[in-house]
């Protein structure tokens, strides 16, 4: 799947959706992307499976950044590169990504179990955190955070053997629970690396 249907895809979401302009606002120039936008929430409780089979909610890192990507993990390309970008921008931070914990939530909750998330997130940061659930779990979190994602049949497959279309955006929230910002996943690991860096405190 290549990344441009998908990131207009999700572009379309993410406007329909609610009027967000933060994306817009974020690519506007000097404008700060922490401008509030009326009627714009992004976000929210959950309740998903960490990768050791643990219950979590967006309160069991108190004190922590949270950095969240969505995806799944036969994703052949564009989770991969995301995920990398994200390991690379925390390596790059130093001391201060301490304050963040980075989360890979799927959105093929049947095929990506605690063990297969394990398995996964451990080839990009040890920091890096796999979050599952039941697939009403997932719809839940990713409405809240106006994630899009859709299963794509492999036409030769036998109905086992699919890939799932799905946005692909780093969701930055603060300690609060509040939103703080949204990058796309094309942003590069310096840009990420300096834009989180400003954003940190402490
Ligand atoms: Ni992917």
């Amino acid at each position: 799947m290549s990344r441009r249907p998908l990131l207009i895809v999700a572009l379309l979401i993410v406007i329909l959706a609610g009027g967000v302009g933060t994306f817009w606002w974020y690519a506007g120039a000097g404008v700060d992307s922490t401008t509030p936008v009326p009627g714009t929430v992004i976000g929210g409780p959950f309740t998903l499976t960490d990768d050791t089979g643990r219950t979590v909610t967006e309160r069991s890192w108190p004190g922590k950044y949270l950095l969240i990507y969505f995806g799944y993990t036969s994703c052949p390309d564009v989770c991969p590169t995301d995920l990398q970008t994200i390991a690379k921008a925390l390596d790059e931070l130093g001391g201060k990504a301490d304050a963040i914990q980075p989360l890979f939530v799927t959105i093929d909750p049947v095929r990506d179990t605690p063990g297969q998330m394990a398995a996964y997130v451990k080839a990009f940061t040890p920091r890096l955190r796999g979050l599952t659930g039941t697939p009403t779990q997932i719809r839940a979190m990713a409405k809240a955070y106006r994630v899009y994602y859709a299963k794509h049949p492999d036409p030769g497959g036998n109905g086992s053997d699919y890939s799932m279309d799905h946005s692909a955006f780093i969701y930055l929230m603060a300690p609060d629970g509040h939103f703080d910002t949204i990058y796309p996943g094309t942003t590069s690991p310096d840009m990420l690396a300096t834009d989180l860096a400003k954003r940190i405190k402490g």
